[in-house]
Parts: C-alpha cells; structure tokens; sequence
C-alpha cells in the first residue's frame, strides 16, 4: 500500500527521468527481475547471467505489434523468441507489469 502511494505520488511530481527511474528500479527488485537481470543504466547489478535491460534487442522493437506488446506477451509466456519462453513467469499486476514495459521502452531510447 505504502508502495502504491508512492508511485502514484510520482505520477503527480510529472513524468520526469528521476522519478521513471525510481520506480522502475523499484519494480524491477520487488519483481525479483534483478536475480537475472543487470540494468547498467539504473546502477542495478546481478549474479545472473540474463542480458542487460539498459537495451532491448531487435526483437523486441522490431516487434510488428510494438515493444509494449511483447514484452507484455514475453513476460506471461505468450510471445516467444523463436523456440524459448522466458525463463520467468510474471506473477505481478498488470498495472505494475504496464510501468516496467513503459519503463524498459523509455531506458532503450535514451542514448
Ligand atoms: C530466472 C531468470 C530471469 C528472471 C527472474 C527474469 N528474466 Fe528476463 N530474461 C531471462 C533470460 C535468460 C533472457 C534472455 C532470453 C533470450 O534472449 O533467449 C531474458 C529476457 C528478457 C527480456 C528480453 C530482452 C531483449 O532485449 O530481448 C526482457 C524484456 C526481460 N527478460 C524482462 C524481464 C523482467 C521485466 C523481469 C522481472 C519482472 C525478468 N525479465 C525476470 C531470465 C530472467
């Protein structure tokens, strides 16, 4: 609960870089995406060995249907990248599985 209020406190602060990035960050150690995944870009490290989501590769934003669709598809095991599913099932809300998608498209088109 606290953690909604805080989000929806940044969602009145503006959509500003600093406050995406927080609860970006935030989302993705709740989410346990960080066992696997580093994301260079917020200072998140890991022991894992799944590719750094500073950047997403061509296929997701080659995506016929757009990155948001599959990374949404992706996490639920809907969308595959040829033959294999993600090695993680989403468990989480759609609203909170919504801001990771947005998040992760915003990191990708920073230079
Ligand atoms: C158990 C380990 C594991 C966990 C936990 C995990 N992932 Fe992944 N993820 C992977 C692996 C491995 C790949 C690479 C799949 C491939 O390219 O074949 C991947 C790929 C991805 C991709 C595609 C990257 C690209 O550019 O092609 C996205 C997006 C992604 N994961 C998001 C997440 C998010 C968000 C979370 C947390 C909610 C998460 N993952 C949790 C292992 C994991």
């Amino acid at each position: 609960m606290k953690f909604i209020a805080f989000v929806m406190a940044l969602a009145f602060v503006g959509n500003t870089a600093i406050a995406d990035d927080a609860v970006l960050s935030k989302l993705m150690k709740n989410n346990k995406c960080v066992m696997c995944h580093k994301v260079t870009a917020l200072k998140i490290k890991s022991k894992g060995k799944a590719p750094d989501l500073s950047h997403l590769s061509a296929d997701v934003t080659g995506y016929e249907k757009g990155a948001k669709i599959w990374i949404q598809g992706w996490m639920k095991k809907e969308i595959l990248k040829g033959p294999k599913k993600h090695a993680f099932t989403w468990k989480g809300t759609e609203a909170d599985l919504n801001l990771i998608a947005d998040g992760l498209i915003e990191l990708n088109e920073r230079k």
